[in-house]
């Protein structure tokens, strides 16, 4: 199909209770952004999804949750404080502040780049620029009750950081011998210079992270196999579209401070294709900057070779809300059928937020809705996530349940009292198959 537009995507999250602006009431704020009853569903699916195939169908990758505030020496030591930053430029009539790379149409923080490229432009209200400046992207708050530069504290700005601090913890707790993973999925916080395009660029983000301790020698060939992972993850188990998605290498002026390689999957977002999940080489970088500010030493003694070395990391990182935006642009589709046009998400039956409606096929009718109301029942025993939807005529349903992307509609109707069958509409196919009340368990599996 054509290319998705962003405002279909915006429109249909906001209309269906997927996403919704933070504190929309108020007149909302830049970059924060609230999910609804949908989208919290289709979330937590999504997140579901990525710790079974990180955490729980592997041996030795081990998932923690740690606190979004620590101790500021670890940001200060991973570098972050310092180096964590963006180039900016103000236009100097407004005051509006931009991404100076954005602006410039290229992925680099090079300023003396930036400059020569921004020296003739106009903001986009048409105003002369600033020279470009970096811009750290930290947030700050304070712990305790006086608010000093002694207790500035920052929010986490990837959840990275503290897996490099617990790597000794888990190594010793789960006797983990290398190669391990430590994998968390939380917060993280973000000052953007310019969020933007719905959920792809926000400042308080969630982020789906694995780090993998390997040995230095190791590291060609684990790189290759978590870039690997990230795409079968993405076209196997999330059913995205392979020509949605492309890879794309991280030069040295785009690399962040830590990483030695980069490789990022594009995904094909309606804005065009930016980045979706990133993997990073990030050497000894982490554990030797916090063995250094920290004094303890987080060496590894190899049984095998009997020597000691700072464990190499491979990182895999993905955001929730861009997989989230993702998955819906690719599962968007608009058709064509019987004249009438339909908005459709052909999500995978596992990541649907809901499995099955359940209908009576008229709601006035007692005898109807009773048996329909046990039907519902049973499949809610079955598979949790069943709606109950009675609302207007059969092809309303039909067309509601389409947009949010319900793979099956099951309605009770006259011929159900008589033989204990139902009407099972098929989202993608529209189809619609008689099938035995007690078959409907496999049937929608
Ligand atoms: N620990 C490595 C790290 O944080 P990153 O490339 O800065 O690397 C990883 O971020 C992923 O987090 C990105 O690929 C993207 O999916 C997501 N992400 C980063 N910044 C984001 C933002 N401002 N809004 C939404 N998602 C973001």
């Amino acid at each position: 199909m054509s290319q998705v537009k962003l405002e279909d995507i915006v429109s249909l999250a906001k209309r269906r209770g997927f996403v919704f602006q933070a504190s929309e009431i108020y007149g909302g704020l830049a970059g924060f952004y609230d999910y609804g009853p949908l989208g919290v569903e289709l979330v937590n699916n999504l997140k579901q999804e990525w710790w079974k195939a990180m955490v729980r169908e592997h041996d030795n990758i081990f998932g923690v949750d740690s606190a979004i505030i620590q101790n500021p020496k670890l940001w200060e030591a991973s570098g972050h404080v310092g180096g964590f930053t963006d180039p900016l430029v103000e236009d100097t009539v407004t005051h509006k502040r931009y991404r100076a790379d954005h602006l410039a149409g290229v992925d680099s923080n090079d300023l003396k780049e930036l400059t020569k490229l921004l020296k003739d432009k106009k903001s986009p209200d048409g105003n002369p620029l600033s020279e470009p400046r970096v811009f750290n992207m930290m947030m700050k708050t304070y712990v305790g009750p006086v608010e000093d530069s002694e207790s500035t504290a920052y929010l986490r700005p990837e959840t990275a950081g503290p897996m490099f601090t617990n790597y000794e913890n888990v190594r010793e707790t789960m006797r983990a011998k290398l190669p391990f993973g430590v994998a968390q999925i939380g917060k993280a916080f973000r000052n953007e210079i310019s969020p933007r395009d719905f959920i792809f660029r926000v400042r308080e983000l969630e982020q789906m992270e694995m780090q993998y301790f390997i040995r230095p020698a190791e590291q060609e060939k684990t790189y290759e196999e978590w870039r690997d992972f990230a795409w079968k993850f993405l076209t196997e188990r999330l059913g995205i579209d392979e020509k949605n998605l492309e890879w794309h290498e991280h030069d040295a002026k785009e690399r962040a401070h830590y990483a030695a390689a980069a490789h990022d999957i594009y995904f094909k977002f309606p804005q065009g294709f930016k980045e979706l999940w990133g993997t990073h080489n990030r050497t000894d970088y982490d554990l030797g900057a916090h063995q250094k500010a920290s004094g303890k030493d987080l060496q590894y003694f190899d049984d095998q070779s009997q020597e000691r070395f700072t464990p190499y990391v491979i990182e895999s990182s993905v955001g929730v809300g861009r997989m989230l935006m993702a998955v819906l642009t690719d599962a968007y589709h608009e058709e064509e059928i019987n004249g009438e046009t339909r908005v459709v998400l052909k999500l995978k039956p596992d990541l649907a937020p809901y499995r099955v409606a359940v209908s009576p096929l008229l709601k006035n009718k007692p005898e109807l809705a009773k048996k329909a109301r046990e039907v519902y029942d049973a499949l809610k025993k079955e598979f949790g996530n069943v709606m109950w939807d009675d609302n207007g005529n059969i092809g309303k349903r039909y067309r509601r349940q389409d947009e949010i992307g319900t793979p099956y509609c099951v309605v009770i109707d006259f011929g159900t009292l008589e033989d204990d069958t139902v009407t099972v509409r098929d989202r993608d196919t529209t189809k619609q198959t008689r099938v035995a009340i007690a078959n409907l368990p496999s049937k929608l599996n």
